[in-house]
Order: structure tokens, then C-alpha cells, then sequence
């Protein structure tokens, strides 16, 4: 190896390790997902709540962090229950929101502007949701879009 060639590596040793990108240490919120449609991606298929987003929130789905590991009464540590009151237990809570959400959490019709969607996606104030991660990925997040598109229909104790 020539002297030239071995100072080259070192400086670029030096560069990468005095580079910003290793030295800014940020809260732990996942990777922001900014871009969002209202549209449903899907009008001629319903979501149904009940099947498809609540196996994702029980955990039943191989993949993403459970909430139901935070913000239910029954199990799990209860977490983002006892700091937001946000309870997912039932669709009937889940529509009550946390105490930063309220109304915000559904908006039926307009899932961009609705706070779970924001959580899922990381652009709400916070941690993006599950916090810690595994994420949702981009198809299970578009459920949640499309059941708030569709209207965000279901019963109460679904
Ligand atoms: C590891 C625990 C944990 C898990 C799992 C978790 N959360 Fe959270 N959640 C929290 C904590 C803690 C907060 C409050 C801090 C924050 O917003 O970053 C919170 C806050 C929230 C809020 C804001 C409520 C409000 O009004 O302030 C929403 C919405 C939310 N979570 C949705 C979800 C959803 C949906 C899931 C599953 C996809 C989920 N969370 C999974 C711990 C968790």
C-alpha cells in the first residue's frame, strides 16, 4: 500500500467519525413518515375493523409491537394508558382518544388529519406508535387509512 493511499484512509476515518451524522444523539420517536392521502386505496374493499386492525393492535398479527402491550387496562404494562389515558381496549374507547388527542384520534373521512394515523406514521408529537418499534409497515398503516376513509365504521365493543 502506498503513503498516499493510507493517508487517504485514515483521513476518511477521521472525516466519518468527526462527521455530525455520528455525533447528534435524538430521542428515540422511529422514522417520520410524512407523505399521507386521504383517498381510500381501495373503495370497491371494505376494511373491517373487527378482522383486520384489531388483530393488529391485539398482537395477533406476526410482526409489529402490540399496543394492546401499552394501552390496555388488562394487560401488558399500561404505559401509554397511564400517561395519555388513551385506551384501544375497545373501538368505543379508542374513538375517545388520549388527553392530547380527543377528538383528533378519528376523524371519519379524513385520515391525515386523524392523530392515530399521525402516531402510526411518526408525525404527531412523540414517539411514533408502537413506541420502540417494530413499526406497522406501509400496507397495515394503509388499513387504518382506509377504515378512516371508508367512515371508521364498527360497533362499540369491537
Ligand atoms: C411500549 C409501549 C407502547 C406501545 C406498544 C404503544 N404505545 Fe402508544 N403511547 C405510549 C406512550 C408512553 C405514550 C405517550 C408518549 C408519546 O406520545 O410519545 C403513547 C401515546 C400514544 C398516543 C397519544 C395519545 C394522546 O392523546 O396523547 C396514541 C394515539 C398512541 N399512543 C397510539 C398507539 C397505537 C395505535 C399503538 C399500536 C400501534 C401504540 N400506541 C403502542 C406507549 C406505547
Amino acid at each position: 500500500m502506498t503513503r498516499s493511499t493510507t493517508t487517504t484512509i485514515v483521513s476518511a476515518f477521521i472525516a466519518l467519525a468527526l462527521s455530525p451524522a455520528c455525533t447528534v444523539i435524538e430521542p428515540e420517536v422511529g422514522e417520520r413518515l410524512t407523505a399521507c392521502v386521504d383517498a381510500d386505496s381501495n373503495p370497491n374493499v371494505k376494511v373491517v375493523f373487527k378482522d383486520q386492525i384489531r388483530p393488529l393492535i391485539n398482537g395477533m398479527v406476526p410482526g409489529p409491537k402490540p399496543c394492546a402491550n401499552c394501552h390496555y387496562h388488562s394487560s401488558g404494562t399500561r404505559e401509554g394508558l397511564d400517561e395519555t389515558g388513551f385506551d384501544l381496549e375497545t373501538l368505543k374507547a379508542l374513538k375517545l382518544g388520549g388527553r392530547r388527542t380527543f377528538d383528533d384520534i378519528v376523524v371519519p373521512g379524513q385520515p391525515c388529519k386523524s392523530a392515530i394515523v399521525q402516531k402510526l406514521k411518526g408525525t404527531y408529537e412523540g414517539a411514533r406508535m408502537p413506541k420502540g418499534g417494530p413499526y406497522w409497515t406501509a400496507e397495515q398503516i394503509q388499513l387504518m387509512i382506509d377504515w378512516i376513509a371508508e367512515g371508521a365504521v364498527g360497533a362499540n365493543e369491537e
